[in-house]
């Protein structure tokens, strides 16, 4: 990609977003336009990702069992991917309702019998403290607002040995020219992509946190991806 080809498409998609972001300050709609059309974008771009990361899935999200809770699952691309003799429960904790349908649909595909939707941002899910084997994170520690206590929660609601499970993209390092575009466009691209932050540093906070053990992370490129949504972070980590 050259310099000025890169260029275009930045500015191609600042002012998509900047001429998005007016219209919905206009419209009065109570519902979260981000949630609108992160709806609608994921029916055509979830898929796709599914594809690209399916090798990176499925020997992750096998390891799954128990009582299994997945954070944001959207149309719940992951089910696919568990084995079904082992995962005796789900939760899918996901707060666009616009999702919920196809989450209903994906369950029942996948003979997951004992599902449970919660229709709430994962910081107010109010779990039971120690109650679960597995909790799931695929592409959503990007969107949540506050990182930190989103793994805080997520060591809270493990079982001692129990797995968390990460498939996430991530900021290039600091001091990187995508870096800085990644920082640069994050304000508006989080306001429509409903709250996705480009720029997510999840390696560090994850090594530095406490309560962990065979903590197996790896990085890797994302799909050969548009490079504002790269590199990703994948492994998982057990609750001491
Ligand atoms: C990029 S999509 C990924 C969906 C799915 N995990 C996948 O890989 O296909 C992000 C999902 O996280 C959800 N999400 C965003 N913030 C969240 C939060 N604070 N708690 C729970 N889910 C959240 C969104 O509603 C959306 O469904």
């Amino acid at each position: 990609m050259t310099f000025k080809s890169t260029g275009l498409w930045i500015l191609s998609i600042l002012t998509a977003l900047i001429a998005v972001v007016v219209v919905d300050r206009q419209s009065g709609s109570t519902l979260r336009l981000g949630n609108r059309m992160f709806h609608s974008m994921w029916t055509y771009l979830g898929p796709v990702m599914d594809e690209c990361l399916a090798p990176t899935k499925a020997p992750l999200l096998s390891l799954a069992q128990g009582k299994v809770v997945e954070i944001g699952p959207g149309h719940g691309s992951n089910f696919k991917y568990f084995a079904k003799n082992k995962v005796t429960s789900l939760i899918a904790v996901e707060p666009n309702t616009l999702m919920h349908p196809k989450l209903v649909e994906q369950a029942k595909e996948y003979g997951l019998d004992q599902f449970e939707i919660v229709g709430a941002m994962w910081e107010n899910s109010n779990l039971e403290e120690g109650s679960c084997d597995a909790i799931i994170s695929n592409l959503v520690l990007c969107s949540v607002d506050n990182l930190y206590h989103t793994l805080d929660l997520v060591h809270k609601y493990l079982k001692p040995g129990g797995k968390f499970i990460f498939i996430e993209h991530v900021g290039h390092p600091n001091g990187t020219m995508w870096r800085t575009m990644q920082n640069l466009v994050t304000p508006l691209w989080k306001y429509v992509g409903d709250n996705c932050h480009l720029n997510r540093d999840v390696a560090p906070a994850l090594a530095a946190m406490d309560g962990w053990k065979d903590v197996e992370l790896k990085v890797g490129d994302m799909c050969g991806s548009f490079p504002l949504v790269n590199p990703k972070i994948y492994g998982y980590a057990t609750k001491v």
